[in-house]
């Protein structure tokens, strides 16, 4: 049994981690903060969560000494303070952006901050678990990836590792409205966002450095463009790739290359049915799973091969991907709390 603390426990990553864990064997949660809801229950932020805990927030001034820490605080506020909190826990596994990125000119370029803590940057695995099993089982500290950069990697690493695909790449990204968190402003009140499909980032993605960081396989670089539309629904996050191969390859090349990478995995299906409503990947059916969804179609006209993944932005997009993480650095079965099916229909 571990001691499990998180930081920035209202929010809805946090929550989501809250949720998970509890349902988790091995974990006993220690605590979970707050500043505007300190002394306060957490179901009060996580109705969901009635009856499954009495925990009560307590003030980030108050987190006391654990095994692992989740941190699941807004981009650019870990980095103030990880210097510290590398001295509350053995394990940390922060789920904001403030650790992804290697290089401390890639993010200060991309998020527009200067980096406040860069001599950490190297200490930190990147927490996808399907790329870097291996290097997050011997790490103390993991940085999860972004919910987009999540789905689109998952999807395209197999293609490029095979050198299906090289070079290209664009990623039409549908997102829902948790992805921005619990904090509201103009563009999440709901006369604004109500019935919306708004282009809001067509250019200029932030996450497009995550995966160009991260399937930069061979020292080769991969060329992204990433457009974002926010869409009408409150989880989910779907992305369609188009992409050109370099030469003819076939349906058979592309089925081979996925099923070599990922047959033995967990929480990757292969979705590419011949019939029925559900023939290709779809974010509803997956909301509160930790599943990427993964399916394609070639056009052979114009040779472009289309990839369509979806997960819940904040299953295996951050919170479940957090707790897959978790799994594996202390050798727990990796699938431990995050076996939930979904539901349908829903
Ligand atoms: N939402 C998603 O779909 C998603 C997907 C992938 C990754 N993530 C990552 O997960 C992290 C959390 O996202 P979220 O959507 O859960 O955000 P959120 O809903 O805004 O929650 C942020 C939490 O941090 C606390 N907080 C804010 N500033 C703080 C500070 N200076 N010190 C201590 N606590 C502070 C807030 O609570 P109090 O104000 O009460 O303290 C709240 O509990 C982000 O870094 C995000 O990039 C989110």
């Amino acid at each position: 049994m571990i001691n499990v603390s998180i930081l920035g426990g209202s929010g809805y990553a946090g929550g989501e981690l809250l949720r998970i864990l509890l349902g988790h064997p091995n974990v006993h949660l220690k605590q979970i903060t707050s500043r505007q809801f300190s002394g306060q229950q957490v179901s009060l932020l996580h109705p969901n969560l009635r009856k499954q805990t009495n925990l009560l927030f307590v003030h980030p001034s108050a987190l006391a000494v654990c095994d692992l820490l989740f941190v699941a605080l807004p981009n650019g506020e870990s980095m103030k303070i990880m210097k510290s909190l590398v001295k509350k826990a053995d394990k940390i596994i922060d789920l904001g952006a403030d650790f992804r990125l290697h290089h401390q000119e890639v993010f200060e370029k991309w998020y527009n901050l200067q980096h406040r803590s860069p001599e950490l940057l190297k200490k930190f695995v990147y927490g996808i678990a399907e790329l870097h099993r291996s290097g997050i089982e011997k790490a103390k500290y993991v940085a999860c990836a972004g919910c987009e950069a999540t789905v689109s990697i998952l999807a395209l690493y197999p293609l490029i590792k095979h050198e299906l695909i090289k070079n290209g790449v664009i990623i039409d990204a549908k997102m829902s409205s948790s992805q921005a968190g619990l904090k509201p402003s103009l563009s999440s009140h709901h006369p604004e966002r109500a019935g919306s499909v708004r282009s809001y980032m067509p250019t200029g993605h932030r996450h497009t450095a995550e995966i160009e960081q991260e399937l930069k396989i061979n020292n080769e670089r991969l060329e992204v463009a990433i457009s974002a539309t926010a869409l009408d629904m409150v989880r989910g996050l779907l992305v369609t790739i188009h992409t050109i191969p370099n030469s003819k390859i076939s349906e058979k090349d592309i089925w081979k290359a996925y099923r070599s990478e990922y047959s033995q995995e967990p929480f990757i299906r292969l979705v590419k049915e011949k019939q029925g409503l559900y023939r290709y990947p779809e974010p509803k059916i997956l909301q509160g799973t930790n599943y990427c969804d993964i399916g394609f179609e070639m056009d052979k006209t114009t040779n472009r091969l289309v990839i369509i993944a979806a997960i819940d932005n904040l299953v295996k997009g951050t919170a479940g991907q957090a707790v897959q993480a978790m799994n594996v650095m202390y050798g727990f079965p990796e699938t431990t709390a995050l076996e939930f099916p979904g539901l349908h229909p829903i």
